[in-house]
């Protein structure tokens, strides 16, 4: 990695298996960075536990999410991919971003209210609240230029932007004001099922989500099987949420502009339309697939990118954090033997 080029940090949670949205609206962009930026991919297991969970799964779902990173064009080689809890300095740096953060502004966030609602506020983890200052601790901890997200996290990368101006105030200039890099198509994949919400890991109905590593059988059924409109017409607009979201897929799937897409299925049924927007994602996910399950073979391939990846993360990050301890007034900490 080219130690002159603008940094990119990216993150995403190795709950349960990887969706199309998170492939479209992440993965593919941060696959086609590489070779400009020095990139950062964490897998953020920190952010896991902010929700009920199964310990056991969680160290399962951690490595088969790196396997499906790497299955998806991530080259270890050309970046650094590492797990959140490895590296000391996200959650030092979360509790002093935490102190400058007013509790109104966490109040307000939409994931937490969404996540939040329907549950006695008494009994809902504080760990969700504070979740978007350990993403700003994330972002900041590596002083990254650019943090590549789909629409559902631009909210929390503001409040990444307004502390790190803060900090900058009330210390001295210490981060850089990271930038949302803008990517192409992608950026919000919806429900195959509820064509109004996007596609979640977490959807109670599973089959409105296309899993990475879904066979193609099951593919081929969740988009046959999509909620469409009672109309005929293949195009996208507003009162057709369903076809626009299929379209929209297919277009991110085959790089192939919506406008296209409309034309070459003018005149064909739902039907062939979605058989075809099947054919593209199974033709996508295959070879995914296949890179996977070789993955999944050889865990020490998996433990040793880890390694690699907490290794230099862990410089960075211990820079980073030793900076911010220096302008906070703490005293220098003594070196400590092993
Ligand atoms: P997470 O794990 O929910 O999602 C990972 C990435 O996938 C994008 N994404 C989507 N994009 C398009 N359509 C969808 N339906 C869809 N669903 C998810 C997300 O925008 C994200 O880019 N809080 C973050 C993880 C995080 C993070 C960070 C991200 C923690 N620290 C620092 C960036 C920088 C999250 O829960 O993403």
């Amino acid at each position: 990695m080219g130690k002159d080029k603008p940094v990119i940090l990216t993150c995403a949670q190795p709950t349960g298996h990887l969706h199309l949205g998170n492939y479209l609206g992440a993965i593919k962009n941060w696959v086609s960075l590489l070779d400009d930026y020095q990139c950062y991919f964490g897998i953020v297991d920190l952010h896991a536990i902010t929700v009920p969970y199964t310990p056991a799964e969680l160290r399962k779902n951690t490595y088969a999410c790196l396997a499906q990173y790497i299955a998806c064009g991530l080259d270890p080689a050309k970046c650094r991919i590492f797990v959140q809890s490895h590296i000391i300095g996200h959650t030092e740096l979360a509790w002093v971003l935490g102190c400058l953060t007013p509790l109104g502004q966490l109040q307000r966030m939409t994931q937490f209210k969404d996540k939040a609602r329907g549950n006695d506020s008494g009994s809902v983890g504080s760990g969700l609240l504070y979740y978007p200052i350990l993403m700003a601790a994330d972002i900041l901890l590596y002083n990254a230029d650019l943090v590549p997200v789909g629409d559902d996290q631009k909210q929390h990368l503001e409040l990444t932007r307004d502390i790190a101006i803060k900090f900058n105030n009330t210390y001295s200039p210490t981060f850089k004001v990271p930038e949302p890099y803008k990517q192409g198509s992608g950026g919000r994949v919806m429900s195959l099922q509820d064509p109004m919400n996007k596609m979640s890991k977490s959807e109670t109905n599973q089959s409105g989500a296309l899993f990475l590593l879904d066979p193609p059988d099951i593919l081929r059924k969740k988009i046959m099987s999509a909620v469409t409109d009672t109309g005929k017409e293949i195009v996208a607009r507003e009162d057709k949420l369903g076809i626009t979201n299929l379209l929209n897929i297919m277009s991110a799937v085959t790089n192939r502009p919506v406008p296209d897409l409309e034309k070459e299925f003018t005149g064909q049924g739902y039907a062939a339309f979605k058989s075809a927007v099947a054919d593209a994602v199974v033709a996508l996910f295959q070879p995914i697939q296949e890179r996977y399950n070789a993955l999944m073979r050889d865990k020490e391939v998996l433990s040793q990118v880890l390694q690699e990846g907490a290794a230099d993360a862990q410089k960075r990050a211990y820079r980073m954090i030793s900076k911010v301890y220096r302008k906070a007034g703490f005293v220098e900490r003594p070196s400590i033997e092993e």
